[in-house]
């Protein structure tokens, strides 16, 4: 059975037996049907950094170390892939550069089909976190996010999603 890698992580979507990127497809075809074994390379500094992650939670082949790693992908990217999604979108922002406050509510504005609630907690004299509660069509949460990660001021957005029942 034929076992692709990819080498670029840039998830376009994904579904039962493939994850597509965004320069080819790839991987997980029989994963379903009782596993596949396939070969991967890993950069020498990238597999120290592995090993140590490994021995650092216990796990101890790194067969198991890479499982872990994919289901974390997949948790972390499966939303991508499905019509709706839910949970929070987590934004850390410093409230000192100018029109970030402006910017941040505007943009929420745009998107009252999705946004659910906001928490803002005043994390030190500079940074601000916004907790935004998320419900709805993924690819408008995509949009959202993307929005978020291109206002000047916003030191990370990051998504903490997963795949929602059709309403
Ligand atoms: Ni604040």
């Amino acid at each position: 059975m034929e076992a692709l890698w990819w080498n670029k992580v840039d998830v376009l979507s994904i579904n039962a037996d493939q994850i597509v990127f965004a320069d080819k497809y790839v991987l997980f075809r029989g994963i379903m049907l009782g596993g596949v074994r396939f070969g991967v390379y890993v950069p020498e500094d990238l597999l120290g950094k592995l090993d140590q992650c490994a021995r650092s939670l216990g796990i101890g082949s790194r067969s198991r170390l890479v499982q872990e790693a994919l289901r974390l992908l997949v948790s972390e990217y499966g939303w991508r892939g499905s019509g709706r999604s839910t949970g929070i979108i987590g934004v850390v922002y410093n409230h000192e550069v100018e029109g970030v406050d402006e910017a941040l509510t505007d943009v929420q504005h745009g998107f009252l089909d999705v946004i659910v609630a906001v928490l803002h907690v005043h994390l030190d004299r500079e940074k601000c976190l916004l907790a935004i509660v998320v419900k709805g069509d993924s690819s408008r949460i995509k949009r959202l996010l993307s929005k978020l990660l291109g206002l000047k001021g916003v030191l990370t957005a990051r998504p903490l999603l997963l795949e929602a029942q059709p309403p």
